[in-house]
C-alpha cells in the first residue's frame, strides 16, 4: 500500500477544506452567536471578527444578519476563498497573536476549537489580550475549546460523494497527557475510477484546561459567562463536559 501523500489543509489542500466541514453547521452557528451577542453584549454596534475566519462561512452566515463583518486568518489560500465567498469581508492576513485595531468591534468570535492554534500558552494569552484590545466597551469575544483532560484520541469519521469521487475525512487530537501541546491529525482520502489518494496533515495546538483559559481571560480583564457547547440551545455550561464556549464581555 502507498505511503500517504503530507498536504497542508490550509494551503494545498485547502479546495478540500468545505468538503472536510460539510457536517459543520454554520447556519445554526451564526444563529447562535447571533443570540449570544443579543444576550451578553453591552455595546450596541455590529462591528464583528471572526478569528480563524476558515473560507469565511461563519462571516457569510453573520453578514445575512446584518453585521459589518471582518475575517482573520494566517492562510492566503483560505482567505481566497472567504473572498469569493463573502465580497464584502474586510480580511486581515496575519497570526492570531499579532492583529490590531483597538476598539473596533463588538463582536469577535473564534470556532471550530482554533483557539488551539494560539500555540504555546503565552501565544494564546497575547490573542485573548488582543481580543480584549480590539473590542468596544461592552463588545464580547466568543470561542469554544476543549479542555485538555477530555482529549481522547480518537478520530472522527465523515463521508461525502461529490465530482465523481468518494471522500473520507479523519480528524482527530493526539495528546500526551502532560504537555502544553497535542497534535491534530488530519487525513483525506478520495477514490474514484481511477485509484486511490491519501494524504494527511499535522497541526500542533495549544494543550490547556478550561480553568486556565478562564484564568487568562480573568487577568485580561473581561467578565466571563461559561456556555454548553451545543449551537442549538444558548445555555450555561453545567461544568461536566470537557468542550465550552466561553463568553468574554469586555466591561
Ligand atoms: C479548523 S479551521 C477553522 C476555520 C473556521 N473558523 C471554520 O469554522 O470553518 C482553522 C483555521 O485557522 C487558521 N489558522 C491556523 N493557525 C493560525 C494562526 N496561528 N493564526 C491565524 N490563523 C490560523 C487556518 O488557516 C484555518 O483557516
Amino acid at each position: 500500500m502507498q505511503e500517504p501523500t503530507a498536504g497542508n489543509l490550509y494551503a494545498d489542500l485547502s479546495g478540500y477544506y468545505d468538503g472536510f466541514c460539510h457536517e459543520v453547521d454554520y447556519a445554526e452557528q451564526g444563529d447562535f452567536l447571533r443570540r449570544a451577542f443579543d444576550c451578553l453584549a453591552e455595546s450596541t454596534g455590529k462591528d464583528y471578527l471572526d478569528l480563524a475566519c476558515g473560507t469565511g462561512q461563519l462571516l457569510q452566515q453573520m453578514h445575512q444578519h446584518g453585521f459589518a463583518v471582518a475575517g482573520l486568518d494566517n492562510s492566503p489560500q483560505m482567505l481566497e476563498a472567504t473572498a469569493r465567498r463573502c465580497p464584502s469581508a474586510a480580511l486581515m492576513l496575519c497570526d492570531l497573536a499579532s492583529f490590531d485595531g483597538p476598539g473596533r468591534f463588538d463582536l469577535i468570535s473564534c470556532f471550530l476549537y482554533s483557539i488551539h492554534y494560539s500555540h504555546p500558552v503565552a501565544a494564546l494569552t497575547e490573542t485573548v489580550n488582543r481580543a480584549f484590545q480590539a473590542l468596544k466597551p461592552g463588545g464580547v469575544f466568543l470561542f469554544d475549546l476543549v479542555d485538555k483532560n477530555g482529549i481522547n484520541n480518537r478520530d472522527a469519521v465523515t463521508r461525502l460523494e461529490r465530482d465523481h469521487a468518494r471522500f473520507t475525512f479523519r480528524s482527530g487530537w493526539r495528546y500526551d497527557g502532560c504537555s502544553e501541546s497535542m497534535v491534530l491529525q488530519v487525513a483525506i482520502r478520495r477514490e474514484d475510477a481511477n485509484g486511490v489518494q491519501d494524504w494527511e496533515d499535522r497541526h500542533r495546538m495549544t494543550a490547556i484546561t478550561i480553568a486556565q483559559v478562564n484564568e487568562l481571560m480573568r487577568d485580561a480583564g473581561f467578565v466571563i459567562t461559561l456556555l454548553e457547547r451545543d449551537f442549538a440551545r444558548l445555555r450555561e455550561w453545567e461544568g461536566d463536559s470537557f468542550n465550552v464556549i466561553m463568553a468574554g464581555r469586555k466591561p
